[in-house]
């Protein structure tokens, strides 16, 4: 790829176009690598493969490296530990919005902090910064899908569905 080129994420995901800018900002180099991992988890939640291939290509470093440096800070989350993930943007406009609500609604109905997994391991709840889609504040990326105009109700009755949704099913 050539210096300067801007690689796109196939899945068309906003969330990437953030990132991007942030590895813009540290010039793609190599040894922004920390920083911008802290981003790519602040935005996503949690650095799954796909994202660590991602920056890995994006910064020209290999693969090793990229997970070797994810791997070994504890405060890098590879993988959430339920079967779906709830990820509540945290951003300014889904604060103004009311995100802080539907964080508390949820901690309360289902007796469980974000940054947590329910007792069932059915879902772990995460905070992002902004995911990309301040025209739908609040925002929630349900597993992969992008749920805007949220409410507390709402969210618990997304939740809900989440539950008794396989993971497979969502594939
Ligand atoms: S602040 Fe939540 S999507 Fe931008």
């Amino acid at each position: 790829m050539a210096q300067g080129e801007k690689q796109q994420h196939p899945s068309g995901d906003n969330r990437f176009k953030l990132l991007d800018r942030a590895i813009t900002k540290h010039q793609a180099r190599g040894d922004a690598l920390i920083e911008v991992l802290h981003v790519a988890q602040g935005i996503f939640g949690y650095l799954e493969n796909d994202l660590l291939i991602y920056v890995a290509r994006a910064l020209k470093l290999p693969l090793s490296r990229v997970y070797g440096v994810a791997t070994f800070y504890h405060f890098f989350n590879l993988k959430p530990n339920g079967e779906h993930t709830f990820v509540l943007c945290m951003g300014t406009a889904c604060y103004v919005k009311g995100a802080e609500h539907i964080q508390t609604a949820l901690e309360e109905h289902h007796q469980c902090k974000f940054g947590q997994t329910t007792k069932d391991n059915k879902v772990s709840f995460i905070t992002a910064r902004c995911v990309g889609s301040c025209g739908l504040a609040p925002v929630a990326v349900l597993d992969d899908a992008v749920v805007g105009k949220l409410n507390p109700e709402e969210s618990i009755k997304r939740v809900e569905q989440l539950k008794n949704t396989p993971r497979e099913v969502l594939a």
